[in-house]
Order: structure tokens, then C-alpha cells, then sequence
């Protein structure tokens, strides 16, 4: 099974080449054109220009994909079954992004003669955890899943069995990251800088704990809910405050990481007992966060010592079409297809049943 995906729902265009390893998948080219730096000058994805750049991008994008691959155009044109199937984001994401990404697959998937697999992008991220995968995963495992525009915890039954039990109730991990940033003066996109300037506060002070103290919100909460604004607003008044608070932009990330991390591993570590659960991962952008990596690793292997901990390499972390291959394939795998005339961009688009 050899899968062509398309990536399009933010401000990333991607195309990727991957075949089925069993369990999991092993991929032939990994494309990305990001437009950070196009949108880091407005602070944030704006979504008018976003949609002009994955026009210009997408076909030069698919193209290095294919060559990366070995996969000439020609054979495809001539439908020498070089490809069993496109897979590509319908939703969620932002609706004139998505457009472009599943327009091309649905002009591909007629040209080529090629079967169709509609993928949510956060599945997607899911099935990062499936690349280069060497040993079955064992279920029912739990996701938690941490992007600029979700966190979740999410069950994982089986492939394409999901269930969602935790959710934010207002802004994402990773938007709070973006948030607390901005309100520093750091830049666009947040979670990076931030993480690299707590690092400058770990290297200075051994104990690993800050002068500074932030809310943990809702981590004693029953449910397996999150909430991250209240933290944003907690650090604007700390930084209104104290009028040396631009010499301390290290401990102010420090202690900003450490809470979203210790909200996110608690609630995490919780469910696990819970739901009796044989393998926890992570997923999404926020999981390329270093800090957030070694505390799970470290608490489900303290912890845990019967429950298996994977995590996506750095690079399959934040939005790649390797990751919706990856997905593809499983769904391929299943005969989850769908006509190419039923394919359209969906900003609701879900994957749980
Ligand atoms: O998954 P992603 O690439 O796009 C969405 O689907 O939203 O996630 C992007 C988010 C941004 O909010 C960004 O600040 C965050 O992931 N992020 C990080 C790190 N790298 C990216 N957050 C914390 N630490 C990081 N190292
Ligand atoms: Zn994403």
C-alpha cells in the first residue's frame, strides 16, 4: 500500500509520500513549506494570505514529493498503478486553507484514477506516533493531543475507534503558548520561544523551581477537561505588576511551561488509571515541547511501569502530510474510502464515531 497525502489546513503546505510497515508506516518524502515567516510579521496565520500561498505552493510541493518518492508523473498519467490511493485533510482547520489541499486531491484522484481517503487532521496527528513504528501498539491507548488549536485526551480503541474524553474548554495549549508569547514580545509561533527561554532558566538554576508562581487550572478538576486562558490572563497581571519583569523572561517561561506541563501530565497520568489504559502517546504541535516530552516520559515510567509511552519524532510533531499518509494508510487499510466527487473541505469534519 503506497499513499500520497496532502496537507493543507493551516498555514503549512505539505505533500508526503508513505507505504504500510505492518504496524506501522515508513515514509519515502516528507515536503513542508511553512509560511512562519511570512505570517510571524502579523503575529499570527492570517488566513487570506495563507490561502494565496498554498495556490502558489501546492503543486510544486506535490511534484518534490512525488520525485523524492521515485514516482514519475508520467506513469501516473498513464495509470500504471504506481499509487493505491490520496489521502488528504478535509477539517478541521481554516476553511479557504483547507480548499486548496482537497480541491487538488479531488483533481488528482480523477486524473490519475486513484481511490480517495478523507482524513481529519487531527487523526492525523495521531498517526504521527505510527511512523516508523517497529512493535504493535497495544490498546486501548490514550492520546493526548496538544495544538495550536486543540487539547485532548482521546481514547484510542482500536484503529479509527475514538473516543474523546477531555477537551478544552477554551483556549489550547498551544494557543496559550502563542498568547503568553505575544504578550512578552516574542514572536509568532510562541511554544518554541518560550521553550528555549525556559532552558535558559533551567541551565541557570539547578532546582528546576521558579520564584514566580502560576495557577494550575483545573488540574484537581474530576472531569479530564482544560482550560488555559485563566493562565494567560494570570501572567499578564504578574508581568503588569513587576517592573522588572523584562529581565526575568526566563523564569516568567519557565514557570509558564511548567504549569501548562503539569496540568497536561496529571490529567494525563489520571486517565491512564482510569480507563486502565496499555499505551499513552502524544500528539500535536505542542508535543515537539521538550520539557513536555521528558515529564510524561518520566511520570508514566515512574508511574506506570506495565504502560508503554510513545511519542512522534520531533519532525512529524507539527502539521505535515507524513502524519495524514500515516492515517491514510490505516483508514486504506480498512476500505474507509470515499468517492472523489464526495470530497470537499469540512471545518467540522470528525473522526470520532
Ligand atoms: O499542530 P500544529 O503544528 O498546528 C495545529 O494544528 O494547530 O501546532 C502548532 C502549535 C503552535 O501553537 C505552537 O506554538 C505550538 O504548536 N508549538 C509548541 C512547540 N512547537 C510548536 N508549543 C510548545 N513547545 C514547542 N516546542
Ligand atoms: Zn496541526
Amino acid at each position: 500500500m503506497k499513499i500520497l497525502a496532502i496537507e493543507t489546513s493551516c498555514d503549512e503546505t505539505a505533500a508526503s509520500v508513505a507505504v504500510d510497515s505492518g504496524c506501522g508506516v515508513k515514509i519515502l518524502s516528507n515536503i513542508v513549506s511553512s509560511q512562519i515567516d511570512i505570517h510571524k510579521k502579523y503575529g499570527g496565520v492570517v488566513p487570506e494570505v495563507a490561502a494565496r500561498e498554498h495556490v502558489l505552493d501546492i503543486l510544486p510541493v506535490i511534484d518534490e514529493a512525488l520525485e523524492k518518492a521515485d514516482i514519475k508523473k508520467s506513469d501516473l498519467v498513464n495509470k500504471k498503478n504506481v499509487l493505491d490511493a490520496i489521502a488528504v485533510t478535509m477539517g478541521p482547520g481554516l476553511m479557504s486553507s483547507l480548499q486548496t489541499g482537497v480541491e487538488t486531491a479531488k483533481s488528482l484522484a480523477y486524473a490519475w484514477d486513484l481511490s480517495v481517503v478523507g482524513i481529519n487532521h487531527i487523526e492525523g496527528h495521531i498517526y504521527a506516533n505510527f511512523i516508523n513504528l517497529e512493535k504493535d501498539i497495544n490498546f486501548p491507548s490514550l492520546i493526548l493531543t496538544v495544538s495550536g488549536g486543540h487539547t485532548m485526551l482521546i481514547l484510542m480503541h482500536g484503529h479509527g475507534d475514538f473516543e474523546v474524553i477531555g477537551d478544552t474548554r477554551d483556549d489550547a495549549a498551544g494557543e496559550a503558548f502563542d498568547k503568553a508569547a505575544k504578550l512578552m514580545g516574542l514572536g509568532y509561533p510562541g511554544g518554541p520561544v518560550i521553550s528555549d527561554e525556559a532552558k535558559k532558566y533551567i541551565v541557570h538554576n539547578t532546582q528546576d523551581i521558579s520564584k514566580i508562581t502560576l495557577p494550575r487550572p483545573m488540574i484537581q478538576s474530576d472531569d479530564f477537561d482544560f482550560s488555559f486562558s485563566g493562565l494567560k490572563t494570570a501572567i499578564r497581571y504578574k508581568i503588569e505588576k513587576d517592573e522588572n519583569w523584562q529581565n526575568k523572561i526566563p523564569e516568567y517561561c519557565f514557570e509558564f511551561q511548567e504549569a501548562v506541563v503539569d496540568v497536561l501530565v496529571f490529567k494525563t497520568i489520571r486517565a491512564v488509571k482510569k480507563y486502565n489504559i496499555k499505551t499513552v502517546m502524544l500528539a500535536g504541535g505542542v508535543a515537539a515541547n521538550s520539557r513536555l516530552r521528558e515529564v510524561m516520559q518520566a511520570n508514566v515510567e515512574e508511574k506506570l511501569s506495565d504502560v508503554r509511552f510513545v511519542m512522534p519524532e520531533l519532525k512529524y510533531t507539527t502539521d505535515n502530510a507524513a502524519m495524514i499518509a500515516s492515517a491514510g494508510i490505516f483508514r486504506a487499510k480498512q476500505n474507509d474510502f470515499i468517492d472523489w466527487k464526495d470530497l470537499k473541505a469540512d471545518c467540522n469534519f470528525g473522526f470520532v464515531k
